[in-house]
């Protein structure tokens, strides 16, 4: 099962900022997860929520402020004075971290309350320039967005991200055209995925940050797990295989 380091390396750094995705491109576990929005002033950076007091000391939505007032902020205190003054990252800062790196890199392209529209041609932009397209994992839960991916990136590279439990997920992937599915590990403990897995879909689950929960993830045949504890998972899978 393969693993990846979730918003670079959640558990032990600062959220989707560079001193996590620095530390991500050092492991050899096979990706990293991260989230893509887009500041007021069209610039493609990395944060998770689209509200930005949880992570910094600044407020209101991201796609508010613009490049120049995002980056006064602090997105590093929350996790840790060690980490204080941590930057909000572009999408090419982190892109540049992982150039020279093994790692898939799954850009999940948010959207929830707010809307971009368009985003994902400026970001399949910005993964050309950057020579990276073979290495790029895309997924949204918008699938109207993943259907636009689908249009525009190879099947196979592009998830779809579902919150809640889903009866027939396969058949909902094959509609879509895609037979990534990215599900939550509630829902994978809850669902039936061994049917779906045996139809030909691939699961990639998060957030699994517990050694029992990759044991049981391991066991229905998930493809790839989202971690907040990428060493740890990395470690219990290399204790696994000894
Ligand atoms: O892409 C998997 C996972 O990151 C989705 O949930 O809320 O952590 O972005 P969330
Ligand atoms: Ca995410």
């Amino acid at each position: 099962m393969k693993i990846f380091a979730h918003r670079g390396y959640a558990g032990k750094y600062p959220e989707n900022t560079l001193v996590a995705f620095e530390a991500a491109a050092k492991l050899p576990v096979e990706g990293v997860e991260l989230d893509v929005q887009r500041t007021k002033d069209g610039v493609l950076v990395v944060n998770h929520d689209e509200r930005i007091h949880r992570t910094s000391n600044g407020k209101g939505h991201l796609k508010d402020h613009t490049f120049e007032e995002l980056r006064e902020l602090d997105f590093g205190s929350w996790k840790g004075e060690e980490f204080a003054g941590a930057k909000i990252p572009t999408l090419e800062e982190v892109l540049c971290v992982f150039q020279q790196t093994h790692h898939v890199i799954n850009l999940e392209i948010k959207t929830d309350v707010v809307a971009y529209p368009n985003i994902e041609d400026d970001v399949l932009d910005l993964v050309n320039r950057l020579g990276m397209a073979d290495r790029i994992m895309y997924s949204s839960f918008d699938h109207t967005m993943v259907e636009s991916l689908l249009q525009k990136a190879p099947s196979n590279l592009v998830g779809v991200l579902f919150e809640k439990i889903l009866v027939n997920l396969h058949e909902y992937g094959e509609r879509i055209g895609s037979n990534s599915l990215h599900i939550s590990m509630e829902a994978a403990k809850r669902g039936v995925i061994r049917q779906d897995i045996e139809k030909g879909s691939v699961f990639r689950v998060y957030t699994v940050n517990k050694v029992e929960d990759y044991d049981v993830m391991e066991s229905l045949g998930v493809e790839a797990i989202f971690t907040d504890q990428p060493e740890l998972m990395y470690a219990h899978r290399e204790k696994k295989a000894a």
